[in-house]
């Protein structure tokens, strides 16, 4: 089987290549505007990479789609920092870009596999979320934080009707916050631009404390990456029973407060650095507005729970995975690729932008920095 990954260096990719590397025949191609989480992957005989950018690599990636059994498109933006401060890139990679690839996935009927998100639930109130039952709660225009959420949104929606009305066949899933090794770059934490664990550490590295936005209480369902990736795996190979279909990928039985993910990392970071917690600089309570900017629309929910019966039932999935195990892993994974001798540099003053901007890009922002209707 062959199977396509575009963005193959990111956090999923990178760790799905490893997988089915390690326990299929499959041959994997891939593609990422980077290379530094798939190094040992590169020289492997059905590992396949060419770098590339989805903004820019058109031909390359119709080409391969036409070429592969099953396509995984995982290029996106997913830190709520970028969702605030920069809306519009998130819209144009997240939305645009992957609309191309549902569009060739359906012309040259493939079968996707999308990663859908458990942000697009955004701020529902049930105890637990579900796939088919849920309802879809975001808040005004001005808070931009939902523009990921509804990017995604749109794009379920439209895999679902490309599947009701042209046979589509695919298969959505949903993380629920995943962790594990290679979960953004510490570069990008030191930007105040990875998602929580990431940033937890880089922060703890770089003898900085811990930031705990509104005192911590919102709570999550963090994931082992290796959970999620056993259930991939079980969807990537059992198309009858998954197919049209969208799953939740998380781990309800240990729903678990930011203030507790907080104490979670730094005793794994003092059991693997042999630190000891005065050593260290602790946990600072900090507002919204002050960490992700005044005035720029950051909203959060405070309660996030996934209804995995669907996947239990469809998948034979359950996560088994501790929290406690998975935080430390990936605390001993940062910490070991931790630059020590480097000193940090202060990137406060710099823009986030993490991807390469295209000339396509920067066209479209131009325009709508001149309210030009594009
Ligand atoms: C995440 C991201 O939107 C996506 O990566 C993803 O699709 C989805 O949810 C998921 O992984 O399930 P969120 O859970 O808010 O959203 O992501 P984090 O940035 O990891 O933040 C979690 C919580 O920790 C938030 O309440 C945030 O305000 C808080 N936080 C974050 C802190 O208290 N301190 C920090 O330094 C960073």
């Amino acid at each position: 089987m062959r199977i396509l990954i575009i963005g193959v260096n990111g956090f999923i990719g990178s760790n799905l290549s490893q997988r089915i590397l390690e326990t299929t025949d499959w041959d994997v191609f891939g593609t990422d505007i980077n290379i530094h989480y798939i190094k040992d992957l590169i020289d492997h005989e059905r590992f396949h990479f060419a770098e590339g950018d989805l903004c820019i690599n058109n031909e390359w990636i119709e080409y391969h789609v036409k070429k592969c059994d099953i396509v995984l498109p995982l290029v996106a933006i997913a830190q709520p920092k970028v969702y605030v401060t920069d809306p519009l890139k998130v819209f144009e990679l997240d939305f645009e870009e992957n609309l191309k690839v549902v569009r060739w996935v359906h012309k040259y009927k493939k079968r996707l596999i999308f990663p859908s998100t458990s942000e697009v639930y955004g701020m529902c109130t049930e105890d637990a979320f579900s796939e088919e039952t849920s309802n879809l709660i975001y808040g005004p225009i001005n808070k931009t934080r939902w523009i990921y959420a509804c990017s995604k949104q749109l794009l379920d929606r439209v895999i679902y009707a490309y599947g009701r009305d042209y046979g589509l066949r695919y298969t959505c899933f949903r993380p629920f916050n995943w962790i594990g090794p290679r979960l953004d770059t510490m570069e990008s934490a030191r930007y105040g631009n990875s998602r929580v664990l990431t940033q937890f550490i880089t922060n703890l590295c770089d003898n900085k404390p811990i930031q705990l936005v509104q005192g911590g209480q919102q709570e999550r369902c963090f994931t082992d990456i290796n959970d999620g990736l056993d259930a991939l795996m079980a969807i990537l190979t059992n198309e009858d029973a998954t197919n049209a279909r969208i799953f939740n990928i998380g781990n309800p039985d240990d729903v678990c407060s930011i203030a507790r993910l907080a104490e979670l990392t730094l005793n794994a970071f003092c059991e693997v650095t042999g630190k000891s917690p005065s050593d260290l600089p602790g946990i600072e309570v900090t507002s919204a507005e002050d960490y992700y900017g005044k005035d720029k629309g950051y909203q959060d929910v405070v309660h996030r729970v996934p209804d995995i019966s669907l996947a239990k039932k469809l998948l034979d999935w359950q996560p088994s995975i501790p929290l406690e195990s998975s935080v430390r892993s990936g605390v001993e994974y940062f910490v070991k690729h931790y630059p020590f001798r480097k000193k940090p540099q202060s990137f406060s003053h710099r823009p986030i932008i993490p991807y390469k901007i295209t000339k396509k890009t920067q066209y479209l922002q131009i325009d709508h920095k001149n309210n030009v209707n594009s």
